[in-house]
């Protein structure tokens, strides 16, 4: 079963990070399911934010864009107000592993307190209206924060002790504990997911599936990290956005559920099959088989063994479970890639290459 359409209140959502890979998968999403409802998107239009993402959607009478920061507390209360906010759907946040290994402090700023502003403004909002039990803030949270898992270990559930290693989960770990000590604390209606590694259209180069994509278009090395036999749970975008919306929907305030694909895969069985969907899908490749373009690199210090998700809660609780399988996910997330040459050609900026450079060197 998917997310609801049922008979329903419009509702007033604040989409932190919408224009972020995530964040305006989901904004399409929620537009798409619920027209009638006023959509406001909060970006700061960091590196991984981008206008185009939402290009399509643009003169909706219905959505508002506006550039600013989550950690901007007299923005965010002027927001709330003016749009009498009743649910906050909130992506926002500094989101690459290698990036926080470089420079934590931004994670640190942004995810930690960005939360915490946002948690303060929305309880102070929240009193005003009366405490509406209606009202839903919806925190987007990680796999990551749980740590790293044995072979033969169970998937994370939701009582599994958090064990953060990299300073990008380390941060999500501290804001979903403001998270959920807001709702004990003061019975602010919060709700929490933690999904596993999502994949789709939108997705910024810096991450392994469409950096992987890219290099094979351009005829670039293919950096596996270490021995490329660390595992992770691919979950297409398209079906964590339903699952969020099942969340705020049907979820209970004061839970969280782990969200996943149950797709495990070790990265270098994924990036074999990136190869060879890219050898099948794209006619001009520079080298071909793709596969020659593999090259293994420095391992990522701190580097994650294995994520795997138990989604039993969300499953049996709320009806959710994932609709597509990597194969088809991959699929149309290459087609994706192959048709929107201009969206990630400008990405490819001085300050990408300067980074790459400074993680791949
Ligand atoms: P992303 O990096 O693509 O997008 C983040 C967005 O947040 C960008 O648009 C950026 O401009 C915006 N942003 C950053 N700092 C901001 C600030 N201070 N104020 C306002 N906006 C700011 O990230 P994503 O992959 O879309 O991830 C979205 C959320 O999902 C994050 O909270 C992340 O931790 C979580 N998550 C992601 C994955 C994944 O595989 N990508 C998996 C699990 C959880
Ligand atoms: P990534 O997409 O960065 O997600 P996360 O670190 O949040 O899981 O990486 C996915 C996996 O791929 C991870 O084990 C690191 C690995 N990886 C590489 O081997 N090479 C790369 O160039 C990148 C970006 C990631």
């Amino acid at each position: 079963m998917q997310a609801t359409n049922q008979a329903r209140s419009p509702r007033n959502i604040l989409i932190t990070g919408g224009a972020g890979f995530i964040g305006s998968n989901f904004v399409h999403h929620w537009c798409g399911q619920y027209p009638g409802d006023r959509v406001v998107v909060l970006d700061a239009l960091t590196y991984a934010g981008n206008r185009n993402n939402l290009v399509d959607l643009e003169g909706k009478a219905n959505l508002r864009f506006v550039q600013g920061d989550i950690c901007d507390r007299a923005l965010v209360d002027q927001l709330f107000q003016a749009e009498n906010i009743d649910t906050v759907a909130h992506f926002a946040a500094e989101s690459h592993v290698d990036r926080s290994i470089l420079g934590p402090g931004a994670f640190v700023q942004t995810n930690v307190v960005g939360t915490f502003t946002l948690l303060e403004a929305f309880r102070q909002h929240w009193m005003n209206r009366g405490k509406l039990e209606s009202d839903r803030f919806l925190h987007v949270s990680t796999d990551e924060v749980y740590g790293s898992l044995e072979p033969n270990d169970p998937g994370f559930s939701e009582t599994t002790p958090y064990a953060p290693n990299s300073p990008y989960s380390a941060s999500k770990a501290g804001s979903d504990h403001l998270v959920r000590a807001y709702f004990h604390t003061y019975g602010m209606p919060t709700l929490m997911t933690n999904c596993s590694n999502n994949y789709g259209p939108y997705h910024f180069p810096e991450k392994l599936i469409p950096l992987m994509c890219i290099n094979i278009l351009l005829g670039k090395a293919l950096p596996v990290y270490g021995d490329g036999q660390n595992i992770r749970d691919w979950l297409y975008v398209g079906d964590h956005c339903s699952a969020i919306d099942t969340v705020i929907h049907r979820g209970q305030p004061g839970e969280s559920y782990n969200v996943g694909g149950n797709n495990e895969v070790k990265n270098l069985d994924l990036v074999h099959t990136l190869c060879d969907l890219m050898d099948e899908l794209a006619p001009d490749l520079p080298i071909r088989p793709s596969r020659e373009l593999i090259t293994f690199v420095k391992d990522r210090p701190g580097h994650d063994r294995r994520y795997a998700i138990d989604a039993t809660k969300i499953s049996t609780e709320l009806g959710w479970t994932p609709s597509v399988t990597v194969e088809v996910g991959l699929r149309k997330t290459i087609e994706w890639y192959l048709s929107n040459k201009d969206w990630w050609e400008p990405l490819l900026s001085e300050e990408y290459k300067a980074y790459y450079q400074k993680v791949y060197a």
